[in-house]
Formats: C-alpha cells, structure tokens, sequence
C-alpha cells in the first residue's frame, strides 16, 4: 500500500471509521446531548440537532477532513497552506483541543471513579457507594483534591500511551476493540432502561412531537444550543477532522465517510437518549438537571435497583470511559501533531512522535491538575471571567469562543474564498464530486449563519445574558 504520509496512515477504511467515530462518541454523546435535550424541549432539540447535522454537519466534516487529507498536516500547519494569513485559523484550532484537554481528562478520570465504586458496590465493598447520597458522594470525590488529580493523571497517562504508540498501531487499534464493545453495552443499558416501569415517558419526550418552543423566541437558544452540541460531538473546529483526515489513505471515499461520521454520532446519541432518559423519568427524576445528571442522577438509578444496580452502573460507566477515552485520545493527537509537524522541519522523523507528546503530555497534565484541584469550584479558588469554576473558564474559550469562530471563519473561506480548492482531493479516489451544489448552499449560507447564532448563544449562556 502506498505510504501517503510519513506521519502515519490508518491501516484500513473501518479502522479509520472506529477512530474518528471514537472521537466523535464521547462525554458530548452520553451526557451532553442527553441534558441539553432534556433541557431544551425534548422532541424539538432532536428534530433541530437532525436538520443541523445533515446541513451543517456533513458539509463541515468533508471540508476538514479533505483539508486534513490534501494537506497531510496538522491543524496549525494545514491553514498555513491555504496562505499565511489563514494559519490564525489553524491556531485557533490547535488551542482549542487544548484547552479542552485541561478539562476533558479531569471528567474522563471521574468515569473511571465511578466504574471502581460500582464494581466495588457488586461486592458490598466499602469502596463502593453503597447508601450513601449521590450527590454527597459525587462532591467529596470531586473536593478531594487529591484523589481527583490521582484519577486525572491515570486517564491522561491512559490516552498519552496511546498516542505515543501511533496512529495505525497505537490509535486504531485501540478504536476497533473499544468501539464495538461501546456499541454492545450501549444496547445492554437502553434494554435495562426501556424495560424500567414508567420508562414509557421518557421515550415519549423524546420522541413524541412537541413544537412548544417555536412559539415564541426560544427556538433561537434551542438553536444555539443544538449546534453548539452538534460541533462539540463531530469534534469539528477541534483540528481533529483535519488531523484524522490526514492520515487517510489516498483511495478512501470522502464523501461517503462525510456522512457515515455524523450519522453514526447521531445515532449514538439517540441511543445515549434512550439509555438515560427512561431510567430519568421512570425514577421521577428531572431530565433537565445540567452536567450533574452523568454522575449524580444516573447514579441514583443505579442506586435504586440493589445489586443489580452495581452491574448495570459498572458497565454503564465502562461504556462512558471508553466514549471518553477514544475522543480524548484523538483530542491529544490533533494537538501533537501539529507539535510534530513543527519538530519535523528540520527532516528529522525519528523519535518525533514521542517527542511531541512528552511536550504536550507535560503541559496538558498541569492545566488538568488545575482543573482537578480546583474540584468543580469546591476549593475556592478565584472565579475567573464570570465563570464558576475553572472547567468553566477552559470551556468558555475552547467551545464557547474558538470552536464556533474557527467554524465561521473555515466555512466563510471555503465557501467563498477558496470554493475550489478541495474539489481535486475530494475527487481522488474517482468518484466526482457528486455532492457540490448541496455543500456549496451548506457552506456558503447555512453554516456561516448557523455558527453566528451558535457564537452568540455561547456567549449569552456563558455569561448568563439573557437575550433570549
Ligand atoms: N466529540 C466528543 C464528544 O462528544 C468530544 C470532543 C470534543 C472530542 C472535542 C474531541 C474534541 O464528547
């Protein structure tokens, strides 16, 4: 097989959809998607995120990921070839994931708390959660500040290990076993939830047409919030597209894999939905509760059905580890890469992976260890920009501010800037380019609109604006 790039190549198409669909499926699928739903109206947050994702979602996905392919680089260096003043785009990009890495590992440490203290409960450990509330539960972990960190740094080490160990034989590997797994507890859960008395009702919200919010200006915040969700879970603006894209094989179909991506995150998702909102509403729980709902809720459910709760809660947590895992592992790489690109200059290829990521590993264990000592605001450290706590502040400039402005500023230059640029790539592999006309409407229109709105809602909810 043709060795297109000298960094590494995805051994094999389904290997490549493992990885990047395991990027995609992470904390944003099993608990974002879930609450924000429950928050923003059930059925119409669905019906709105569906219509995103197959404008907005598809067109932004092929975009990166032909960017990633043409270019064969890592986020920063890949708009530095559309020309010099484009790599600002690409910087926003690559510190994006890393900011994100500062918090994302913090969360994927707690999961892994959480798969201990269930599998402790299967056995009456005293490890385990046993009677205790869940939310007391939930806040001595997290304002233990050193029990916390502990749990940080074996889920950072987990995904750095990972990296080092390289795309094909490190990242794909991993993916292919971990993804299918996901997959097979995920239908294990929703069985266990559907099958709960008075789970009926929370199928219903999901699914039941409901068009209450579009009657007065509310639907712009579902908006928002929706392609807010939709950006953050394709891990699109994020130098990941671009990153995974590069190591894909010259004959790979791209347009096809633009639509596979979302899809399957999608459908994830919905399923994450149906896993965790029967189980809500059938233990008269609030759908709507925000973030607390991963860890403390859901908790309460499992706490609720006995012993059987500690198998159905040590597997539902294995199952959020891994969705974890494989994004956060992806979110290291789109950040080493561009480190590699940087340290390759001089033509060295040697040892630059492990390189990079001792640098990156190094820097992203101090912002994490922040994060983690600061417990979720428990530890009163200083509030910064108007944000509760310091995962806050992280998430304010990574998704609330770079994300969405990195997304604006791409489909503004693909759209009408360098319309053409990709379409050569994008039909490589011999099919033509059968989409262009829907993702010249989606680019050009759609997505700049979308993400103006999306920015704007960030802002507003970030600080509390209240504009609608
Ligand atoms: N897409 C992942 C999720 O839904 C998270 C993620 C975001 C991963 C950004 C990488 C970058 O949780």
């Amino acid at each position: 097989m043709e060795q297109t790039n000298s960094k590494g190549q995805w051994g094999s198409r389904f290997g490549f959809l493992m990885a990047i669909i395991g990027s995609a499926v992470g904390l944003g699928n099993m608990w974002g998607f879930s609450y924000k739903m429950g928050s923003n109206g059930g059925f119409a947050f669905l019906l709105i995120y569906v219509i995103l994702f197959i404008t907005v979602g598809v067109a932004m996905t092929i975009t990166e990921m032909t960017l990633g392919r043409k270019t064969g680089k890592g986020v920063i260096q890949a708009y530095g070839e559309l020309g010099k003043q484009y790599s600002f785009i690409g910087w926003l990009g690559w510190l994006s994931p890393f900011f994100i890495l500062a918090f994302y590992t913090v969360l994927g440490g707690y999961t892994i708390k959480y798969v201990i203290a269930n599998l402790g409960d299967i056995f009456g450990a005293s490890w385990g959660i046993g009677s205790t509330d869940s939310g007391e539960f939930f806040g001595a972990f997290t304002s233990n500040q050193l029990e916390s960190t502990v749990y940080t740094w074996i889920f950072a080490l987990a995904c750095i290990l990972v990296v080092v160990m390289g795309v094909s034989k490190g990242i794909e590997r991993v993916s292919t076993i971990a993804m299918p797994a996901l997959f097979v507890m995920l239908l294990i859960v929703i069985a266990r939830a559907v099958t709960l008395p008075g789970a009926g009702e929370g199928l219903e919200f999901m699914f039941k047409p409901n068009f209450e919010v579009f009657r007065g200006s509310g639907w712009i915040s579902v908006l928002a919030s929706a392609g807010g969700q939709l950006f953050f879970s394709l891990s699109l603006a994020m130098g990941i597209m671009v990153t995974y894209g590069s190591y894909m094989r010259k004959d790979d179909d791209i347009q096809g894999n633009s639509i596979i991506i979302p899809l399957a995150d999608t459908i994830v998702a919905i399923m994450a939905g149906m896993a965790t909102m029967p189980a809500l509403f059938a233990a008269g729980l609030d759908p709507g509760q925000g973030p607390g709902m991963l860890f403390i809720t859901l908790q309460v459910v499992f706490q609720s059905m006995g012993v059987a709760g500690g198998v159905f809660g040590t597997i539902f947590y294995l199952l959020v580890f891994i969705a974890a895992w494989t994004s956060c592992i992806s979110v290291y790489e789109a950040c080493g890469s561009a480190v590699i690109d940087k340290l390759m200059e001089n033509g060295k290829v040697e040892g630059t992976r492990t390189k990079a990521f001792c640098i990156i590993g190094a820097l992203s264990l101090i912002e994490a260890t922040l994060v983690s000592l600061d417990g979720l605001g428990a530890n009163g450290f200083p509030q910064l920009f108007g944000q509760e706590t310091l995962l806050d502040v992280f998430d304010l400039f990574s998704e609330g501010i770079m994300m969405p402005l990195g997304a604006l500023l791409t489909a503004i230059v693909f759209g009408w800037i360098k319309n053409d640029w990709l379409d050569d790539e994008i039909e490589r592999d011999g099919r033509k380019f059968w989409m262009k006309g829907f993702w010249n409407i989606c680019i050009k229109v759609i997505a700049p609109l979308m993400m103006f709105l999306v920015l704007i809602g960030q802002i507003n909810n970030f600080f509390g604006l209240k504009w609608f």
